[in-house]
């Protein structure tokens, strides 16, 4: 039985095995230990907690007012091509948010923009937009300033305001980002983030046999358990371990809830077109006149995508083809060891002991996570790795 709430949360993304293998001076959240520490000191300077680039985190939008479909492909949200120094990633859907101006252009933003972003632009259910937002804000933010990047590791300058300190991204591999992505390569390919254009024939390959040229859930299910066992068969290191498990399912649906036009309805609805694919997978950007979603919408579908072909969490432990369970850090249908590993093993492997602003701001961003799983934490108490102030 699958015991989240789908439509209010467990979209992610992350073979979270890796950060946990890493010594901690390697990775904090795409971030060294230097670049961290730096980023705290900064920040307590001057007293009380708030330096230059120091910012508490604001509580999470809530619902906005008007939740149908809308033109969203607008005047006020003109697509433009990418600068120098802009930052894109591995998600179809926070590239084209950047693109039209929905999210920062520059593509380092705050939780709580990317939130509105997500809502106001995709019509993505509120819940799933906090969840989604705050883990991966938790793996690859800056906590301290309060920014993330949607792809690389930014500079510690950055175009105009300059940026006070270094920002994690959600390209960094083994956190959110993880393999089997139906349109990005694994990383041991060397290239985890960018539109990769065989695996996106692939993509039209299935939707044209399966799908009779659109994107459909039963596309969905049978790509996605394809693009695992192609991996399992070519990349020594794969890994589907704890979030990972459940961001392949989620990621599944999006282009089903979140890609279709919110005016296709009856038997044209849940049905993504080819063009409408390039467009937000490669083009980053709205397809002409598009409206979002009729209602708010996430990964509902992704329990059936996992049903059609269940596979469990594991890895590649001695090169291909030798994929072994691993549901130590939970998966899909075991959300409450999912979260209570992140917080407890995870988490507190990126960050083994935080200080001053480091500390205060994981535990308001633990808060919110938290409270974005609402009805879906099932009894699942919040794990305070800590304490609680
Ligand atoms: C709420 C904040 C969001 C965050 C933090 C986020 C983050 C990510 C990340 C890190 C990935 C890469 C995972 C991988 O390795 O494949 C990803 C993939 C993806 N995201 Fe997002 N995302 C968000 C919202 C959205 C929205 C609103 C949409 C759709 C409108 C979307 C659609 C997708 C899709 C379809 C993929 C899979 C790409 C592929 O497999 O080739 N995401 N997202």
């Amino acid at each position: 039985m699958v015991h989240i709430r789908f439509t209010s949360i467990a979209f992610g993304v992350a073979a979270l095995s890796s950060a946990l293998a890493f010594p901690a001076y390697e990775s904090l959240s795409g971030l060294s230990e230097r670049q961290l520490v730096e980023a705290a000191s900064e920040s307590n300077r001057g007293g009380g907690g708030g330096g230059p680039g120091a910012k508490v985190p604001p509580p999470p939008p809530g619902p906005p007012s008007f939740t149908g479909a809308k033109l969203v492909d607008d005047a006020r949200h003109p697509w433009m091509p990418t600068r120098p120094g802009d930052i894109r990633g591995p998600c179809p859907g926070l590239n084209t948010l950047a693109s039209h101006g929905y999210l920062p252009r520059d593509g380092v933003a705050s939780p709580e923009q990317i939130i509105k972003a997500v809502q106001d632009g995709f019509n993505m259910d509120n819940e799933l937009a906090r969840f989604t937002t705050y883990m991966a804000h938790l793996l690859d933010g800056n906590p301290v300033t309060d920014l993330i990047s949607i792809g690389g590791k930014t500079p510690k300058t950055g175009p105009d305001p300059p940026r006070p300190a270094i920002v994690g991204g959600i390209s960094n591999h083994g956190t959110f980002e993880g393999d089997g992505s139906m349109t990005r390569a694994d990383a041991f390919f060397g290239d985890n983030h960018s539109f990769n254009p065989a695996l996106f024939e692939q993509f039209k390959d299935f939707s044209n046999r399966l799908g009779g040229g659109f994107y459909n859930l039963t596309v969905a299910a049978e790509l996605r358990f394809h693009r695992i066992q192609q991996s399992i068969g070519n990349n020594p290191q794969f890994s589907i371990v704890g979030f990972r498990h459940l961001t392949l399912y989620a990621e599944a649906a999006f282009p089903v809830t979140l890609f279709v036009d919110g005016r296709r309805t009856g038997a044209q609805a849940g049905h993504l077109d080819m063009r409408s694919a390039e467009s937000f997978f490669k083009d980053m950007r709205f397809p002409r006149g598009f409206f979002r979603a009729a209602q708010p919408s996430g990964a509902g579908p992704a329990p059936e995508i996992f049903a059609a072909h269940p596979t469990v969490p594991g890895r590649n432990v001695a090169g291909v083809n030798t994929f072994t369970p691993d549901t130590s850090l939970g998966s899909i249908t075991d959300f409450c060891t999912f979260y209570t590993q992140f917080v407890s093993k995870t988490l507190k492997g990126l960050y083994p002991n935080p200080t001053g602003v480091l500390r205060r701001n994981l535990n308001i961003n633990l808060n919110f996570l938290y409270q974005s799983l609402g009805a879906g934490a099932q009894g699942c108490p919040q794990v305070f790795p800590y304490g609680q102030n």
